[in-house]
């Protein structure tokens, strides 16, 4: 008894010991050259904000959305942020609730994340609804848990799939899906969008060279192109005489990170490319058809999308 006891207390020592060490083992790496400022000090607005989260918003050059849970409503503002930047309503109403249609009108449940696609449509994971709503600028719907009206973590379609009360939204453009992590049910879970939410439109005209200079760069490229085409073209055959010309559809695998650009009508076209396009177009035709009721908005998504 005695040399048990005297065994335990041993080893409850040891582990004391074996745990200082570690904690003492640990250490900060104090990296110099940062700089923090504050931009915005939503204590001194007139109207109360809580910026919760902001995410870049696409097409606008360097605009963001703001995510104010506390009011369950979402913002815009845009750089230089300072205590006069407009911080105008995107969405909500400002009360809590379950309500689609119209932008400020409707009304959300306390979001806490929110994803943003190609095209600047906001994916909403309105937690309290256990719903996934979508803000485009032509308004709100529900595109998933909008039948379910509880938690739960059935998949299917859209509509009748159920989140937990505590997820979050990626957006993945490649793959054209929105993850989720369903921290509630501990899932990892996607849902697919439709082709138009990750097509790629035209860069802001402020992000780049204007639209003749694109142009006559393209022609250009290409005439450069073929030239070096021609040129190289014996010396290749000569010296690597078993030369393989990739089809277009192998060159598309073998670059997975790359887009394809292509100058069409006076604008820079870019395509990211997924890896898997065959089975995710199936997947997202399912949700298409599980989402006909909701057809009403569904033609404006590629007009919404800012093309200046
Ligand atoms: C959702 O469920 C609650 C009770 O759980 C009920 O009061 C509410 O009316 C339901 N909403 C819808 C849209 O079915
Ligand atoms: C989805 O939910 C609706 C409404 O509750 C129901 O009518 C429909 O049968 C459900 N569909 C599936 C596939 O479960």
């Amino acid at each position: 008894m005695m040399a048990s006891s005297v065994l335990v207390c041993f080893l409850h020592f040891l582990l004391l010991a074996v745990a200082k060490q570690a904690s003492s083992s640990s250490k900060l790496v104090l990296e110099d050259g940062y700089t923090v400022s504050t931009l915005l000090d939503a204590n001194k607005l007139k109207y109360p904000i809580h910026p919760f989260s902001l995410l870049p918003r696409p097409g606008q050059e360097d605009d963001l959305f703001l995510l104010d849970s506390a009011s369950s409503s979402f913002y815009t503002l845009s750089f230089p942020i300072s205590k006069d930047s407009a911080v105008d309503r995107y969405a909500g109403n400002g009360v809590d609730g379950f309500a689609d249609g119209e932008a400020n009108a409707a009304m959300f449940h306390r979001p806490r994340s929110f994803a943003v696609d190609s095209i600047g449509n906001v994916y909403v994971a309105d937690r309290n609804n256990h719903a996934i709503r979508k803000i485009m600028q032509s308004g709100v719907t529900t595109i998933a848990g909008g039948y379910s009206n509880t938690t739960g973590h059935t998949d299917g379609p859209a509509q009748n799939a159920s989140f937990s009360n505590d997820f979050d939204l990626t957006f993945l453009p490649r793959r054209c899906i929105l993850l989720i992590s369903d921290r509630g049910n501990r899932l990892i879970r996607q849902m697919n969008l439709k082709p138009g939410d990750c097509a790629h439109h035209a860069p802001p005209a402020g992000a780049g060279l204007g639209v003749p200079m694109v142009s006559w760069m393209g022609v250009l490229c290409s005439l450069i192109g073929l030239f070096v085409g021609f040129v190289a073209r014996p010396f290749l055959a000569s010296h690597v005489p078993n030369l393989r010309r990739p089809s277009p559809q192998q060159d598309v695998e073998a670059l997975p990170n790359q887009g394809i650009c292509r100058v069409r009508r006076h604008s820079l076209i870019c395509k990211h490319v997924g890896t898997k396009p065959q089975s995710s177009r199936g997947q997202t035709k399912d949700l298409v058809n599980s989402e006909g009721r909701k057809s009403v908005k569904q033609g404006d998504d590629e007009s919404t999308g800012k093309t200046e």
